[in-house]
């Protein structure tokens, strides 16, 4: 059995794994590569806690997990996450934010886009064949748990090579969709 620190954003029990994503593992995910080399290179941008009871190819399966994201910008543009489409494309995921405020970008394979608010108590569903990226938009960590099938995978790759339909900059401090220009 595990235990969920709900709104803090934790995991404890046995077998609980742990990754995070620092300033230096962002290359090229944010516009503004100028913003990024001044930064430093140790400043945390999101770390994710989950549970794999199962094989990772295990069909039928389910992980469980959460991301926090921490307040923060690159130049104009938000932290957020790298966002993927699940290797197994028709894989879908839930999301419900606990803490925080932010925006849930959705790509289908067209490059069609669209977005979700997220804010305490939201429930997102991410259909199969649909990229997901999370960015924190407020001041406060953002902390979202999630459900995930245990074969879904993830492709980083797509979103490496062409990035998103939009990004999420701050215009006069408030949050503001512009469509992308470059990946
Ligand atoms: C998943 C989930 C989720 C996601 C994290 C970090 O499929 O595993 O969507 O756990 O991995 O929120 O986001 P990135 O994987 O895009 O870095
Ligand atoms: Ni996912």
């Amino acid at each position: 059995m595990m235990e969920l620190d709900w709104l803090g954003g934790k995991i404890a029990g046995e077998g609980v794994l742990r990754l995070s994503k620092k300033i230096r593992d962002l290359e090229d995910v944010f516009e503004d590569h100028a913003a990024w080399t001044s930064m430093d290179p140790e400043t945390l941008v999101y770390s994710v806690e989950w549970t794999q009871p199962t094989a990772q190819d295990n069909e039928g399966g389910l992980f469980w997990g959460v991301t926090v994201i921490e307040p923060g910008r690159v130049g104009e543009e938000f932290f957020m996450t790298r966002g993927h489409f699940h290797a197994k494309r028709d894989r879908g995921e839930y999301y419900t934010a606990v803490q925080g405020t932010g925006m849930l970008l959705l790509m289908d394979e067209s490059r069609s886009g669209r977005w979700e608010q997220m804010t305490p108590g939201s429930l997102h569903y991410i259909p199969g064949h649909t990229a997901h990226r999370v960015v924190n938009t407020g001041q406060d960590p953002l902390i979202f748990w999630a459900c995930w099938a245990s074969d879904a995978g993830h492709d980083y790759g797509t979103i490496q090579r062409e990035g998103f339909s939009h990004r999420v900059i701050a215009s006069e401090g408030s949050p503001r969709l512009v469509p992308s220009t470059q990946p």
